[in-house]
């Protein structure tokens, strides 16, 4: 469908972001069944309940503008879950690279959502609507501070599988 207003293009991104969480959160789950460590497995049961929250927060949005709370295919959250499932089961049999590589997967998942609800907390500023605004941002402040948890966890994690290979070798 053509978009020809500002409106139009923030509800598709809207219903992208919407399908995007959806899509993360099931993915979420699958890597919590591949998390090794309890530090790992942590993050994940956090964030997953962070996310189920932000769900909500989005249906919050739709209502906010009027406009029924859909799913918008996402292509890029879709690429994004493939390539860390294939990843995940790619590494599996040796557990601190399954962890470094769901560390991984969920830092570039954390990075698009943050890029996306920067988009969309411009787009809400723009159009004046403040609980949007106020909505996305909790949102958005949640991805920024889980990019920043993934990124601080990533030296130990790469700790634990250097000493993997040195056993392995
Ligand atoms: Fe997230």
């Amino acid at each position: 469908m053509a978009i020809k207003t500002l409106e139009e293009k923030f509800a598709h991104g809207l219903g992208d972001i919407y399908d995007a969480e959806h899509r993360f959160l099931e993915a979420q789950q699958t890597m919590l069944e591949g998390a090794n460590s309890s530090a790992v497995q942590a993050m994940l049961k956090k964030h997953i309940s962070e996310t189920e929250q932000q769900i909500v927060n989005l249906t919050r949005v739709h209502e906010a503008l009027g406009l029924k709370a859909e799913r918008v295919a996402c292509d890029a959250a879709a690429g994004l879950v493939s390539e860390g499932n294939k990843l995940l089961k790619e590494t599996k049999d040796v557990p601190a690279l399954a962890d470094l590589a769901i560390n991984g997967s969920c830092s570039k998942v954390e990075h698009y959502e943050i890029a996306s609800y920067r988009g969309l907390i411009m787009g809400a500023e723009a159009m004046g609507q403040q609980e949007v605004v106020r909505l996305l941002t909790e949102n958005l402040q949640q991805e920024e501070k889980t990019a920043q948890a993934l990124e601080s966890s990533m030296p130990a994690l790469l700790t634990q599988a250097m000493q993997t290979a040195s056993r392995a070798a």
